[in-house]
């Protein structure tokens, strides 16, 4: 069997549409340029030829009407084009502010995805269609770039930093995924397949089983197991700052800087405590986890600190001790009276 030769993939995201279009119209007015300008030289190569040995080139002066025009038209068509790639390309870039989050780390060879839910995957996502998904990307080894032909997405992914993109899937289906950046014999088989699935049959699939239940109660487990619960208390005793709303929340740090407590910041935090310390806190105090902390646990703790910050109108926690009961209220996301509802409390030491 020929599989069927497509020169454009399917159009499955938001944004599919208007980068056809804009690809479509960048080809057109590029060819269009360049046909003229070889058509012009060629006719003029024909018409201005020298047609005897001696004779002398004419001194005749420029036609300043036509140079204007072959000036300022492209000049206005291309610019035209530079403004709509610029406003693309930020549609592209920032993500809209209900996402759901996902955490995908790339490593040789093959594709590793975390739900927010708990559910693990590797080489596959499922994701719903009409719901703006977010990636929070990374890599173990080397460079990977995640790419999705169909949704026109495509993000280098760097060890060491979180990287992010987002997309939206518009129809249900089956979409293939690829490494875009040659790293390592099997790079060729680092692929799989995006699944967008209507919302219900996504909200089944979640239900489907996450074992080890939600990525934050995971990550919640990792802070009393590496004894983050010591000295991050919730109640602004503890040696360590409270990570009650700290996420996505102004920090101030040594140097009077102020630092947004975002994904890579606590990333950093964890890695590499003394990097920014809060303002008022001593350094030195916290180890250093580098080495010693996979990237899965990793973004388990960060969803676990997430948790910690409720949207507005979910029930606060009490600010008493360090652990305040009867707090997680939202769906999927467990805060730290979660554990101790399981009883699985860990903490240790
Ligand atoms: Cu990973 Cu190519």
């Amino acid at each position: 069997m020929i599989p069927r030769l497509q020169l454009i993939p399917d159009s499955a995201s938001s944004i599919s549409h208007e980068v056809n279009l804009f690809f479509g119209l960048m080809v057109i007015l590029c060819s269009a340029v360049a046909t003229g300008i070889a058509i012009f030289l060629i006719y003029s190569a024909v018409r201005y030829r020298r047609r005897d040995p001696n004779e002398m080139g004419s001194q005749r002066r420029n036609y300043i009407p036509a140079e204007v025009t072959w000036i300022a038209l492209p000049f206005l068509f291309f610019m035209g084009m530079f403004a709509w790639g610029a406003k693309l390309y930020f549609e592209i870039e920032r993500p809209p502010d209900n996402t759901v989050n996902m955490y995908v780390v790339g490593r040789q060879w093959m594709w590793k995805f975390q739900h927010p839910e708990g559910q693990r995957e590797i080489n596959t996502l499922h994701i719903p269609v009409g719901r703006p998904v977010k990636l929070i990307m990374t890599s173990e080894d080397v460079i990977h770039s995640f790419f999705v032909p169909a949704f026109r997405t495509k993000q280098d992914v760097v060890p060491g930093r979180y990287e992010t993109t987002w997309f939206e899937a518009i129809q249900p289906g089956k979409y293939h995924l690829f490494c875009a950046e040659y790293c390592g014999t099997k790079h060729s088989g680092m692929i799989g397949w995006i699944y967008a699935m209507n919302p219900d049959d996504y909200q089944r699939w979640l239900t489907e089983g996450a074992p080890e239940g939600s990525l934050a109660s995971q990550g919640e487990k990792f802070f009393h197991q590496f004894g983050c619960s010591n000295c991050h208390h919730f109640d602004n005793a503890g040696r360590c700052p409270n990570l009650l709303n700290l996420y996505n929340h102004p920090v101030q740090i040594g140097g009077g800087e102020t630092v947004l407590a975002d994904d890579g910041y606590i990333r950093e935090s964890i890695l590499d405590p003394n990097a920014k310390i809060v303002y008022g806190y001593q350094p030195n105090i916290m180890p250093n986890f580098t080495g010693q902390i996979s990237e899965e646990q990793l973004v388990a703790l960060i969803s676990y600190i997430k948790a910690l910050s409720p949207s507005p109108g979910t029930q606060q926690p009490s600010s008493s001790g360090t652990t305040p009961k009867n707090y997680g209220v939202q769906k999927g996301i467990a805060g730290p009276g979660a554990t101790s509802i399981s009883g699985s409390h860990l903490e240790q030491r």
